[in-house]
């Protein structure tokens, strides 16, 4: 595991699109994994930035997303369909049929399960995978559980990412109960994953994370067992961990 310390969350989204750009530069054809969440918004906008001074080229790259609600169609504003292109795809050279992303409105959810993973492996799986960490530990939408879920599904989201995402929605019972999420196995076969983590709040959680017991009760801390791990983290995130 290697850990890169930003002063702050602007220095986080600099670095953090510098790897993610190293790894379009190598491979022009990267498969990337996607998150959404606030944790990305700074780095999608320096993504932009690069791909406009002509840095970066997204024509031949393809993205599966780590997750999407369940219930909400691709243009309701809260839809991570509708975060990315507005974020991230409507701004770069990216070919959309390119991007992948659950389907919330599917009516066969055990298909859309297989079909997203069949997807995965026909393209030769997740070069680089961009991940948030949910305050309770969470990745993707795998939620701390007793045990870690292998491939994509569909999840019944916590008490508590339901608070901490209803600053999206109107009220909290706007915010859809359930979601689509790439399974812990899924995120673990990425080539390489980046997390990315910024603010006090997440300080707790990113120590139990990076250097507490390896539990499905901490669904994050199953990446101490990845070989290719970047964490980039803002001095907040990771004042538990420097001050140990
Ligand atoms: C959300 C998403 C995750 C994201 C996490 C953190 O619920 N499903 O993919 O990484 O929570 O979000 P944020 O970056 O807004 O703190």
């Amino acid at each position: 595991m290697k850990i890169l310390k930003t002063k702050n969350y602007d220095e986080l989204s600099r670095v953090g699109a510098n790897i993610i750009s190293s790894q379009i530069i190598l491979n022009s054809h990267s498969v990337l994994g996607l998150a959404t969440g606030s944790s990305p918004e700074g780095l999608y906008k320096e993504l932009i930035k690069k791909y406009k001074e002509g840095i970066i080229d997204f024509s031949n790259i393809k993205t599966f997303n780590l997750d999407e609600y369940k219930s909400l169609n691709s243009e309701h504003v809260q839809s991570y369909r509708y975060f990315m292109n507005t974020h991230l795809f409507n701004h770069i050279n990216i070919d959309k049929n390119n991007t992948y992303i659950p389907n919330g409105l599917s009516i066969n959810e055990i298909d859309e399960c297989l079909n997203y993973e069949k997807k995965i492996s026909e393209l030769g799986g997740i070069d680089l995978q961009l991940i948030g960490l949910g305050l309770n530990g969470h990745i993707g939408f795998n939620e701390p559980s007793s045990s870690f879920t292998k491939s994509t599904h569909c999840v019944k989201l916590s008490e508590i990412t339901l608070k901490a995402n209803s600053r999206f929605f109107d009220k909290l019972d706007d915010v859809p109960k359930y979601a689509y999420t790439m399974g812990i196995g899924t995120i673990m076969s990425a080539k390489a994953i980046l997390l990315i983590v910024s603010g006090k709040e997440k300080a707790d959680i990113l120590y139990k994370s990076l250097f507490g017991p390896i539990t499905p009760n901490v669904p994050a801390s199953i990446l101490q067992f990845h070989k290719n791990l970047f964490v980039v983290a803002d001095e907040d995130a990771l004042h538990k961990i420097n001050n140990k």
